[in-house]
């Protein structure tokens, strides 16, 4: 099935590790352009060469850059539309939360957590928005979680940020549908990274450098987390990148202000 991505510009932000990873690698194999916006730039060239090695047409370039500062994002998104002439999809990966209660969290803690769930996509939005209005199209679609749906327990200031990034999509989504662009959320349940490969220094599975996906969860952690979802099992990145790319495609042109949970069930509303 053709799904019209060939020779569009994605810009994927936290494209290099885990569930960004696989949606930069799912657009290069249907033959997009892509900016990988990452922080990691030596994982996020790793992840630049698999997506050029699977020979499907597209470019891939990798932009250092740090979501959190307004200025950084401008010069990204100059930067590709230098490289590409155009900015047909954006993808907002980037995403951090440390679990833990609501009472020991700190003011410096939520400005983190909130930098990196939600003002994080506020600067991309923004930046973005000018060009594709000029364009008259466009289509950006946010990660958000379950958790932002649900309220989830030790993830309070992440959750709200995560609530923060639906709300806010619907209502830019009412904004500028009228120029062609659409935005829709993808919330993802637990999605473990199966190896140091996946992911980047500075991703919630990596601690002081350490690869912690298998330490923090143990296959039998696992099988009793999978008991929570309908389907009894948990997500793979590629489940993530597949809602992704179906939202970002033509098959979804009709589809604008939604949020599609991919967590096997999960939550359902
Ligand atoms: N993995 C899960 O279980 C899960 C579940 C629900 C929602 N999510 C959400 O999905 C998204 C991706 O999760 P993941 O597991 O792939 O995360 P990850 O931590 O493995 O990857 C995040 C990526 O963002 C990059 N990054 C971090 N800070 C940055 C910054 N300031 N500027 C640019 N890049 C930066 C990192 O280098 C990394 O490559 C996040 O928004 C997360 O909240 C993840």
């Amino acid at each position: 099935m053709d799904l019209g991505l060939a020779g569009k510009a994605v810009i994927v932000t936290g494209g290099a590790s885990n569930i960004g990873r696989a949606i930069s690698l799912t657009f290069a194999k249907e033959g997009a352009n892509l900016a990988i916006a990452e922080l990691d730039e030596a994982q996020g060239k790793k992840v630049a060469k698999q997506a050029d090695a699977l020979g499907a047409g597209g470019r891939t370039i990798v932009i250092k850059t740090d979501v959190t500062k307004l200025g950084e994002v401008e010069a990204m998104v100059k930067k590709t539309l230098d490289e590409f002439g155009k900015v047909d999809v954006l993808v907002n990966v980037v995403g951090w939360d440390n679990l833990m209660p609501f009472t020991d969290t700190t003011p410096e803690f939520w400005d983190k957590i909130i930098a990196l769930n939600y003002r994080s996509d506020l600067n991309c939005i923004k930046t973005i928005l000018p060009h594709m209005i000029e364009r008259k199209g466009g289509n950006i679609v946010s990660i958000s979680s379950d958790a932002g749906r649900v309220g989830e327990f030790r993830e309070a200031v992440y959750s709200g940020c995560k609530a923060g990034v639906i709300a806010l999509s619907k209502a830019v989504a009412r904004e500028v549908g009228r120029h062609g662009i659409r935005l829709n959320v993808v919330c993802p349940g637990m999605t473990i990274p199966t190896s140091a490969e996946e992911v980047s220094e500075y991703s919630m599975f990596k601690l002081e450098g350490k690869f912690i996906a298998d330490v923090g969860f143990p296959p039998e952690a696992k099988e009793k987390m999978a008991k929570s979802y309908a389907l009894r099992r948990l997500g793979t990145a590629q489940d993530i990148a597949n809602g992704v790319i179906f939202l970002a495609s033509d098959m979804a042109s009709f589809i604008t202000g939604q949020t599609l949970s991919v967590s096997g069930g999960y939550s359902m509303m």
